[in-house]
Parts: structure tokens; C-alpha cells; sequence
């Protein structure tokens, strides 16, 4: 482990702290199927996903996935046996309110999530809910998503509603997954709904008004909920390590770059004592921009009352990390991209090292030092947050032996004891995914669940991979066995 610098340490039997939490993760769209039942609207990646041609690489949708809207008694099951202690779903915004806003509000979708939720607790699973996973009501987006600014009242309207039903047993929420996904491949480019491809400014806008409706959520949750319902809340990144490609300074600081275009630009408006999007995401945008002869920079400024609203509106950080890429400048491109553009703001080229471990996603490689590092550069950065790994897996092609995901936990989950024995406050670790799922825009082409889902059976049959037994055993005695 030369590499990266971290020195994995010797001992064979490793344990995790008291109150140390595990649990695995999924989202609605990505499992639930009925997407037009029982009064649901349509969201964004229903429309996507029944466009033609598809951009979905396998032409599949979501439309029935792994069905857990009629079988979430087999995944509690599942749940129990593997022994977590926590679940993380997310709730379909256009199930509980088919047109986005909250003027009506859909009882049957109201009622699968009590049952589901009746059922966890039924079996001693705590569930950690997540707001909004990606899968925004069609409606809304019809008025322009995440960069309407009216936004953030819609938002604040439907977590509300989750409080009021849903907060007398929730006890983990999670307003937002992964917001630079939701902006940058939505808005910005064209890999995830709504497939906007506005580069350079979209995403921009969206940033602003995904962290003020975080934060609006936030606080009604902090100053009206909080007292009566005990709960904590938080927000969720997806955090890749960027290291250095070479000693040069220029690669150094295209690491640095990279790292704060990728999720400083969340985490520094919530986590840090300043406040404000980070201080090299502004620099480089204003540069650019005013080279482009924009009047002004295309980053949106925050007020003071707004950099105060979002400063400090998260219990805890929750972070999705999966992969590492190296880092470097190359002065060469300048010009090559579209103008404007994120990728030419951020000035940074991100590549994989052939050496490392190749998942079946093209973008994802086993590298554990970089989960450490970046573990600590948390911890560095802003002042030792409590942190929830709230995703970290690995997909294969398929197959009840999956010794590369097996490899892949241990590795990862002594990286995270690595870093908790460096003082890292690491509260919570999440496996994506509990189930096979419809992977955006790969389809059913790649597996990320530690129970395999046999899409061409009618029953939908969940089995358990091998993997779910050795993360079983790791839960059951709190121990890595090394
Ligand atoms: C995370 C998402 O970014 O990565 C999950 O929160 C997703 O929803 C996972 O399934 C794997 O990514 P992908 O794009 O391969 O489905």
C-alpha cells in the first residue's frame, strides 16, 4: 500500500467501536416498480426511461425492477437475516404527491411506505429514509427542476408531509442523495435525468437552490420537529478521492480542484466555519466567465442570509464513496471544450489507473487507501464532522460468487478502520446495494447486490450472494477478521 501512502495495518482481528451502525442502502426508483400504480405521478426517469430511443443502455426501465413495492416483506427478510441494523430507502416524491406539490396528497403511497416502515420496526430495523433520490415528479420539472428557485418551497412542502406521517417512527432521515449527481449529470451533461446538457451554467444554478432547499428542510425539521420526534438529519454527497497524478505542483493543485468541484462545492457551504461555495470553485469560474465576456460570473452568488442558512444545516456528513481517480493539468485541452463548461472551469483531467481492480462500471475501481485519505481529509477540513458512510459497493456482471465485492468490503471497511484509529468520527457504513437494482443509465447490466435478484423469474427471486454471508458474519461480530 505504497501507493497513496497509507500503511494498512498488520493486526488479524480488527473490531469496530460500540454503537458502531451497518446497514445497506437502495432507492425507490431503482427498486420499486409500480411506477403507474395506485395513483402515482410520473417522475423524471419514468419519462426518460420511455423515451425512444432509450438512453438507458440496455433499453430497460424501472417500471417493475425488483418489485419491492409488492415485495418489501421478502427485502425486510432479507434485512433481518443479514443482520443490519439500519436501511436506507429513499421515498418516491411522485408516489406520495403525483404532481410534485402538496395540494394533493396520494393515500395509497402514503400507506406503502407505513407498511414498510410498520414492518422494519416489526423486525428491530431502523429505518433511515432518504427525501429525494433523484427521481423528481415530471411535473415539476416541466417548470425546470432544480433551477427554478421556486424549488425550495415545493421541496419544504412534500418533507413536511414525510415529518408529519412518517417522523413518529423515523428517527435517520436524509434530505438529499448525492446533489452534485443531480446537477452536474443532469443539468450539466447528459448522463442522468433530465439529460439537460446545459454545461457551465445549469448545474450552477441548481447547486445554489439544491443546498437552500437542504437547508429550508433542515430547519423545519431542527426548529419544528426535532423537540417532539428526536431525530437527526443530514445531507449525503458523493465524495471520489482525487489524487495527484505526479509531484508537480500543477497536478497538486488539479487534485485540489478537483476535489472541491466534485463535492467541496456542497460540503463547504454546509460544513465549513466560512460558509459560501468553496473559494477555488469561485475563482475558476469568475476567471472563466470573464474571459467567455459574461457580464458577470456564472456561479450564483449567495447572500450573507444565505451563506448563514446552510452553513451548519447537517447533523452529520453523509458521504457515498466508491472510487479514486488520479489527477492532472494539461494545459493542451484549454479550448477543446464547449464553452462554457464545468469540466473547463474545473481545469482538471481525471483518469484511472490501469493497475488498479476493474469493477463491471466502467468508473469504478477498488482503491481503498484513497477511502482512507479521504476519511481524513474530512476530518481535516471540517473539523472531524460525525460521518455516515451512507454508499459504498461494488458491481460485478452477476453471479452468486463474487469474490471481487468480497475483496472489496474488507479492504474498504479496514481502510475505515484505518481512519476512525486516526481519530475520524465515523459513525455508520452502508452497502450499496441490499438488492439488484436498475442502475440509471446502465440498466440491468451491472450488480451491486449483495442479495441477486433473478429478473427473468416471475417471483422476482432474491438470493443471497456470497458476499452477504462474509458482511453477515462482519456484522454479527462486530469484528474484521483479516
Ligand atoms: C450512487 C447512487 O451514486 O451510485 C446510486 O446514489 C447508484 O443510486 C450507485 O446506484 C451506482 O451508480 P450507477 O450510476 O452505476 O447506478
Amino acid at each position: 500500500y505504497l501507493n497513496g501512502g497509507w500503511c494498512k495495518r498488520t493486526q488479524q482481528i480488527r473490531s469496530f467501536p460500540d454503537g458502531f451502525l451497518f446497514g445497506a442502502a437502495t432507492a425507490a426508483y431503482q427498486i420499486e416498480g409500480g411506477w403507474y400504480e395506485d395513483g402515482k405521478g410520473l417522475s423524471i426517469w419514468d419519462i426518460a426511461t420511455h423515451t425512444v430511443p432509450s438512453p438507458i443502455k440496455d433499453g430497460s426501465t424501472g417500471d417493475v425492477s425488483a418489485d419491492s413495492y409488492h415485495l418489501y416483506k421478502r427485502d425486510v427478510e432479507l434485512m433481518k437475516e443479514l443482520g443490519i441494523d439500519f436501511y436506507r430507502f429513499s421515498v418516491s416524491w411522485s408516489r406520495i404527491l403525483p404532481n410534485g406539490f402538496a395540494d394533493k396528497i396520494n393515500q395509497p403511497g402514503l400507506d406503502y411506505y407505513n407498511n414498510l416502515i410498520n414492518e422494519m420496526l416489526d423486525n428491530n430495523i431502523t429505518p433511515f429514509v432518504t427525501i429525494y433520490h433523484w427521481d423528481l415528479p415530471y411535473n415539476l420539472q416541466k417548470l425546470g427542476g432544480w433551477t427554478n428557485p421556486l424549488i425550495v418551497e415545493w421541496f419544504r412542502d412534500y418533507a413536511k408531509i414525510l415529518f408529519d406521517r412518517f417522523g413518529d417512527r423515523v428517527k435517520f432521515w436524509m434530505t438529499i442523495n448525492e446533489p452534485k449527481q443531480i446537477c452536474y449529470e443532469g443539468y450539466g451533461s447528459d448522463l442522468k435525468a433530465p439529460f439537460l446538457n446545459a454545461t457551465g451554467i445549469a448545474e450552477y444554478i441548481c447547486a445554489k437552490n439544491i443546498l437552500l432547499a437542504h437547508a429550508k428542510v433542515y430547519h423545519l425539521y431542527d426548529e419544528s420537529y426535532r423537540k417532539i420526534q428526536n431525530g437527526t438529519i443530514g445531507i449525503s454527497l458523493s465524495c471520489t478521492w482525487y489524487e495527484p497524478a505526479s509531484d508537480t505542483s500543477d497536478d497538486h493543485q488539479a487534485a485540489v480542484d478537483a476535489r472541491q468541484f466534485d463535492w467541496g462545492q456542497y460540503a463547504h457551504p454546509i460544513f465549513s466555519n466560512a460558509g459560501d461555495f468553496p473559494a477555488e470553485v469561485k475563482q475558476n469560474i469568475a476567471l472563466k466567465s470573464a474571459e467567455q465576456s459574461f457580464p458577470k460570473s456564472r456561479l450564483p452568488e449567495m447572500s450573507a442570509a444565505e451563506v448563514a442558512l446552510i452553513r451548519g444545516s447537517s447533523d452529520f456528513f453523509g458521504i457515498n464513496s466508491y472510487t479514486t481517480k488520479l489527477t492532472y493539468r494539461d494545459a493542451s485541452l484549454e479550448g477543446m471544450y464547449p464553452v462554457p463548461s464545468y469540466m473547463d472551469d474545473m481545469g482538471a483531467v481525471m483518469i484511472k489507473d490501469p493497475s488498479w481492480t476493474q469493477a463491471q462500471s466502467t468508473w469504478l475501481q477498488e482503491v481503498p487507501w484513497g477511502f482512507y485519505k479521504l476519511l481524513v481529509e474530512v476530518r481535516n477540513l471540517y473539523d472531524n464532522p460525525p460521518v455516515y458512510i451512507t454508499e459504498n459497493g461494488w458491481s460485478t456482471a452477476g453471479g452468486l460468487l463474487d469474490e471481487g465485492r468480497i475483496s472489496y468490503y474488507r479492504s474498504y471497511l479496514t481502510a475505515l478502520l484505518d481512519a476512525l484509529d486516526e481519530g475520524c468520527d465515523v459513525k455508520a457504513y452502508t452497502a450499496w446495494s441490499l438488492i439488484d437494482n436498475f442502475e440509471w443509465k446502465n440498466g440491468y447490466t451491472e450488480k451491486f447486490g449483495l442479495y441477486e435478484v433473478d429478473f427473468s423469474s416471475p417471483e422476482l427471486t432474491r438470493r443471497p450472494r456470497k458476499s452477504a454471508h462474509i458482511y453477515k458474519e462482519i456484522i454479527r461480530s462486530r469484528q474484521l477478521n483479516l
